[in-house]
């Protein structure tokens, strides 16, 4: 697979959109097919142009991309810069497909191809046509090195929630984060899986005392710059923050929680389900809480759905975060 180009030599950019079951979103109506648009002065091509570029072409919220081919924007003098070709997961910003600027339309990837070359473009359609094999061909792995990139923007956030992935305000983090301290209904140990810099360990704690709760905030995360960040922050848990991989990661000396929060979307579709069931044999207690956090659409894009199809009975829901008891 393609690598991502030196970032300041990239000068545009062409995304596919697709939805995390792998369908195309394209603009109805004749809209554009493609997200194409420009790296902005002072803009990283994939932290800030990807994610501005497809929300205003589009309204589509990026939650990942994967480069598939880059090629010379002037073939004659490489100094002009380098167009880079990719494939966005995410889904419409707010979730709605019709009230909108941008009304979307979603087909498979191999309509879209002959629909483009229907009409002419058979260079599109040959692009939609590698960008869907591409898709098709991820793996865990690169998904992982696919999160691991993004890492840039939360260390060069000037928030405490910035650096947890949230570009809002204050209010904005509370509103989306507090429902996981909603969840927690009893004293005991919670678990931030994809910790960012901590700063969720210190709220859920914080919220829940305001309950009279006490709770015991650990963390894991696959970023180690952002641990080592979380335990510049946060030193009296130094010892209760680890790296590693929420798929495979086990705590060190037994320890299991009585709470966990995650969320499945940083993992591929298919692999969601076990992914919660990894949580629960081996992080969790017996009869721990399992909270999912789910941002994106999709057929299991609620995290209440994506529970109930892991086998879960969900025991509770707040917006776009659920819960279940193992
Ligand atoms: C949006 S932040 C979440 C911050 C906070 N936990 C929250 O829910 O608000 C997602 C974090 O998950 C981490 N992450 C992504 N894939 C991961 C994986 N496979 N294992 C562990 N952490 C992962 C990312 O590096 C990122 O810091």
């Amino acid at each position: 697979m393609t690598s991502d180009p030196d970032p300041t030599t990239v000068r545009g950019l062409t995304l596919l959109l697709t939805l995390p079951e792998g369908d195309c979103v394209v603009a109805a109506d004749g809209g554009p097919v493609l997200s194409t648009g420009e790296v902005a002065a002072g803009e990283h091509w994939l932290l800030d142009t990807a994610r501005r570029v497809a929300l205003q072409t589009h309204g589509f919220r990026i939650q990942g991309m994967r480069t598939v081919a880059v090629a010379e924007l002037g073939p004659a003098d490489p100094g002009t810069g380098l167009q880079v070709y990719g494939f966005a997961t995410g889904g419409p910003d707010g979730g709605g497909w019709t009230d909108r600027e941008v009304p979307l339309e979603r087909l498979p990837a191999d309509r879209l191809a002959a629909r483009l070359a229907a009409s002419g473009d058979a260079a599109a359609a040959r692009f939609v046509v590698d960008a869907a094999e591409a898709r098709r061909a991820r793996t865990d792995e690169h998904a992982a090195a696919d999160n691991l990139r993004w890492q840039a923007a939360y260390l060069r956030a000037e928030t405490p929630w910035g650096q947890s992935g949230n570009s809002g305000t204050y209010e904005d983090w509370e509103r989306s984060r507090r429902p996981v301290a909603a969840a927690i209904e009893r004293s005991g140990t919670f678990l931030d899986v994809g910790c960012a810099n901590g700063y969720l360990m210190e709220c859920v704690q914080a919220w829940c005392a305001e309950r009279g709760l006490t709770v015991d905030p650990y963390g894991m995360e696959l970023g180690p710059e952002l641990v080592a960040l979380a335990r510049q922050r946060l030193p009296r848990w130094a010892d209760r923050l680890w790296v590693g991989n929420m798929q495979t990661w086990a705590p060190p000396d037994g320890l299991r929680f009585d709470a966990l929060q995650v969320r499945p979307d940083a993992v591929l579709l298919e692999r969601r389900a076990e992914l919660l069931a990894h949580l629960r044999d081996q992080v969790l207690v017996a009869g721990g809480r399992l909270i999912v956090t789910m941002a994106e659409s999709g057929p299991y894009g609620t995290a209440a759905a994506l529970l109930e199809h892991s086998g879960f009975t969900v025991a509770g829901a707040h917006g776009h975060v659920a819960w279940a008891d193992s």
